[in-house]
């Protein structure tokens, strides 16, 4: 009797199997995700921490010289935690045409000595070759495998053994055995799982290239996140010329490091100080936007928020952010209405965040706060000012994490003043920044429109 079950189906969001279509993933609430992949012949292999062994005990590892590669770019080396560790898979992922084999072709290139196997499953050799001498470096070490099957890519490495592979992109790779095509859940799963097991075996440290889309599922990265050690993603928008790069998961260092990078006619450059792209250069006080001293990773930085409020046209009032969560500006416009009185129910309001940055520092409340009032009272906030807030339901203003920090890098910056909630513990101000504190909303009204 042939079997009952050809094929099985998975939530692309969180990689959860089911034997049948669901609408909404049960495990993660997700709607309409499900994909349908063959089964395949044999269950995909589950990957292991270390390739087998004893059980050994914990005061006689020895972990005391944690073996990190440094990489030729400085500020991934941060974003990883210091440098790449050996045998460890990392997941870079992003939008097609936002850089991510530019950086990657880029790690072997500026870093001379490293014999780097780059396995390109989407580019010929002669185009990866063109797109190496625009940017430029030491082409010596680099060797370029253009093939799609996973096991020859093991089998290949296995006998190579170089310091670094990379693979581009884990949606062109294939598995013998696994009878779907190329860019399907259940291939992305199972490629992921072999290169964990060679990184893992063999101690080479495996950059794996992953498309993802704007919603961040479909294409598989969001599945490949549990398996592979560190994920780092390019976000922002691939019009400008902005990249930004942020650590969304790392088994060796802290994660939402973030790091931004130009894209530049030969390859992408570090930008060393963030904050001067993220805040205006247009010198003159606009209404609607306001200055945030955000934190991310263990980096303080500013950027602008910029609101638009309206007249709805319409009968409903429309409500988007980009890159701010917008449950929680629904929630802020509601403690204005309620906590404060001001009537924005009828109002469209429009967010944005500079860059394309995508934020989730509770901190940022109060800037958001504050630029929605400002676009409505088209009331412009002096551009030496910024914001470090969380707003808490009654309208308190509550006081967040590393204040200290945060109001350094804006008296670098050369901020006038900072708002911080009132019930902040704040050290010694530094010169020539006026700390203003705030305990919530009518009191900041009151502070900041007089
Ligand atoms: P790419 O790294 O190919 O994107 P991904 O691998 O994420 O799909 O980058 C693609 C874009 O970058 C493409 O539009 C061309 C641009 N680019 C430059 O502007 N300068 C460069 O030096 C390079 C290599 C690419
Ligand atoms: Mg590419």
């Amino acid at each position: 009797m042939p079997a009952k079950n050809k094929t099985v189906w998975y939530c692309s969001s969180c990689g959860n199997e089911s034997p049948k279509w669901m609408g909404r993933c049960p495990a993660c609430g997700e709607w309409n995700t499900m994909v349908e992949s063959p089964v395949s012949g044999r269950k995909p292999s589950s990957p292991s921490a270390s390739g087998g062994g004893k059980p050994e005990a914990l005061n006689e590892i020895d972990c005391s010289s944690e073996d990190r590669i440094t990489l030729g770019n400085p500020e991934v080396d941060r974003i990883l935690g210091g440098g790449l560790v050996r045998g460890s898979l990392v997941l870079v992922g992003g939008e097609p045409g936002i850089g991510k084999s530019t950086l990657s072709l880029q790690i072997p290139l500026n870093c001379a000595g490293l014999k780097t196997l780059y396995v390109s499953g989407e580019e010929s050799a002669r185009q990866v070759k063109m797109r190496a001498g625009r940017l430029g470096g030491d082409l010596s070490g680099c060797y370029i495998f253009c093939e799609t099957s996973i096991d020859k890519v093991i089998d290949e490495a296995n006998r190579m053994l170089p310091d670094l592979m990379i693979v581009d992109s884990v949606q062109t790779m294939s598995c013998e055995g696994v009878e779907s095509t190329a860019g399907s859940v259940s291939q992305i799963k199972e490629t992921a799982s072999r290169l964990l097991r060679f990184a893992k075996e063999s101690s080479v440290p495996v950059i794996l290239i992953g498309h993802i889309t704007k919603d961040g599922y479909i294409a598989g990265p969001k599945i490949l996140e549990h398996i592979v050690d560190v994920v780092l993603q390019f976000e922002g928008e691939n019009r400008g010329s902005y990249r930004i790069l942020r650590s969304i998961k790392n088994r060796f260092g802290s994660t939402s490091e973030l790091a931004v990078f130009e894209m530049t006619g030969n390859g992408l450059r570090a930008v060393s100080n963030p904050s001067e792209m993220l805040i205006p250069q247009h010198g003159q006080n606009l209404s609607g936007t306001a200055v945030c001293a955000m934190l991310d990773g263990t980096r303080p930085f500013l950027f602008e928020v910029q609101a638009l409020v309206s007249s709805a046209v319409y009968g409903t009032a429309q409500r988007s952010a980009t890159g701010f969560d917008s449950r929680r500006l629904n929630m802020l416009l509601a403690v204005l209405e309620k906590r404060a009185g001001f009537h924005l129910g009828a109002k469209d309001v429009f967010l944005n965040m500079a860059g394309g940055l995508k934020v989730n520092d509770p901190a940022c409340d109060l800037a958001v706060t504050v630029a929605v009032l400002s676009s409505n009272f088209d009331f412009a906030i002096p551009s030496d000012f910024c914001f470090a807030g969380e707003v808490g339901l009654s309208g308190e203003i509550r006081p967040v994490g590393q204040t200290d920090r945060r109001i350094l890098e804006a008296s670098r910056l050369g901020f006038s003043k900072i708002f911080v909630s009132a019930f902040s513990s704040v050290g010694q101000t530094p010169q020539g920044i006026q700390l203003v504190k705030v305990g919530d909303i009518p009191e900041l009204v009151r502070k900041l429109f007089k």
